[in-house]
């Protein structure tokens, strides 16, 4: 039955974990993946986790099955976020929310739905993007192309290239878009692109289908949601996914959720009921712990402060490692000018580094980033940095 089963190529991103873990290099360094470590390379548990992990431990809850949409409360949560909780949208309950495994886990949950709705649609993703993108979608049936976003030559946007390619489209097809923080590049469009992007959008009938799953790394919650606003306020009907992988440091408890912005509270109750079925379908339900710790964080004040706060000092631990990262490389030798590693923003740094190098880099020097270029800046701090940027001064 399996003889002539090939074997797959490693994951891009999560392939690199296993190698890194494999590897015996003392001085190995992972900015593969987009996880979030200390000032002591430590994986945080926030402090406003911990508090609503002990608040649940106090007055423990059998686990039964959730209902297929999740936790009513983080659903209910996750709109006030995402959308506020004065919009009229969430105030007319035209917005279907359902908990998703994760960020990934609502984009699939999306991709099923609006392949059963429009199973011809085409997909476009950013040139480049992260690449389970393009690998779930097409899982998904779709066909999957791109339109420009990045140009490696000139380390900057070609927003003229993404706005032509958008025009270019045939309705219906489906936009995914990087709501902030990009991935991979770290370069986001400005409050005004975004404008012109959603006239074009609109104007040519696609679907927007907006990746959010880093939200607060940028400027904060409210500054990186703003473009989900600006979405509303045009009345068109679309797709957002959400995660708290990054922002609450859950990554395991895949914590995310889908939400359908509809033209009307009745018709999101019949989208909701379609979504349930993707659900029931691929997983049945979701898991308890994460949403319920999510919830009660959100919806207590002090709780919610706390994780602004604790969110904060990440997004400022960042900036400062990307500081440093310049400074290092050229205090390493790099001749290059490396500045545009301070205009990037989110986690990742776009290094412009070739397949080979980060080969080399990885190989050589236990120093892991994606073959794209790609490296998590998060990861960095200061008893790691000085050897990232003597290998990368190496390989360049
Ligand atoms: C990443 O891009 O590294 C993260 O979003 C983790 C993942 O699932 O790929």
């Amino acid at each position: 039955l399996f003889s002539a089963v090939e074997m797959a190529p490693r994951d891009p991103i999560l392939g690199l974990n296993e190698q890194f873990a494999a590897d015996t290099n003392p001085n190995k360094v992972n900015l593969g993946v987009g996880v979030y470590f200390d000032e002591n390379g430590k994986l945080p548990l926030l402090q406003c986790v911990q508090a609503a992990e002990k608040a649940l431990m106090d007055s423990p809850k059998p686990r039964g099955y959730l209902p297929i949409d999740g936790i009513a409360a983080y659903d209910n949560a996750v709109k006030k976020l995402v959308f506020g909780a004065e919009s009229d949208v969430y105030k007319a309950g035209r917005i279907a929310t359902v908990q998703g495994l994760g960020g990934t886990g609502g984009l699939k949950i999306g991709a099923d739905f609006l392949r059963h709705l429009n199973p011809n649609a085409k997909v476009l993703i950013s040139d480049p993007s992260w690449e389970n993108h393009r690998a779930l979608f097409t899982q998904a049936g779709f066909k999957v192309e791109t339109y420009r976003y990045y140009n490696a030559g000139t380390r900057s946007l070609d927003f003229d290239g993404m706005l032509a390619d958008l025009k270019a489209a045939a309705p219906g097809t489906v936009v995914v878009l990087h709501a902030c923080c990009h991935n991979p590049t770290g370069y986001d469009i400005t409050p005004a692109q975004w404008d012109q992007v959603i006239e074009v959008v609109k104007a040519g009938q696609l679907t927007p289908f907006l990746d959010m799953a880093y939200q607060g790394f940028a400027n904060g919650i409210a500054e990186d949601g703003a473009v989900v606003g600006k979405f509303v306020a045009t009345g068109m009907d679309f797709l957002v996914s959400t995660s708290f992988s990054k922002s609450f440091s859950l990554y395991g408890e895949r914590v995310g959720a889908l939400s359908v912005v509809c033209a009307s509270k009745e018709e999101a109750a019949k989208v909701l009921s379609q979504l349930k079925i993707m659900i029931r379908t691929n997983y049945s339900n979701p898991p308890t712990h994460g949403g319920a710790v999510v919830a009660l964080v959100l919806e207590d004040d002090k709780l919610r402060a706390q994780w602004e706060q604790e969110l904060g000092a990440m997004r400022t631990r960042i900036k400062a490692m990307r500081q440093k990262l310049v400074e290092g490389l050229k205090a390493a030798g790099v001749k290059q000018d490396m500045g545009f590693i301070t205009t990037q923003i989110g986690m990742f740094s776009y290094s412009g580094l070739s397949k080979d190098q980060m080969v080399r880099l990885r190989n050589e020097f236990g120093v892991y980033g994606t073959d794209s270029g790609r490296m998590c800046v998060a990861a960095l701090n200061d008893k790691n940095i000085d050897y990232v940027c003597a290998s990368i001064a190496k390989v360049m």
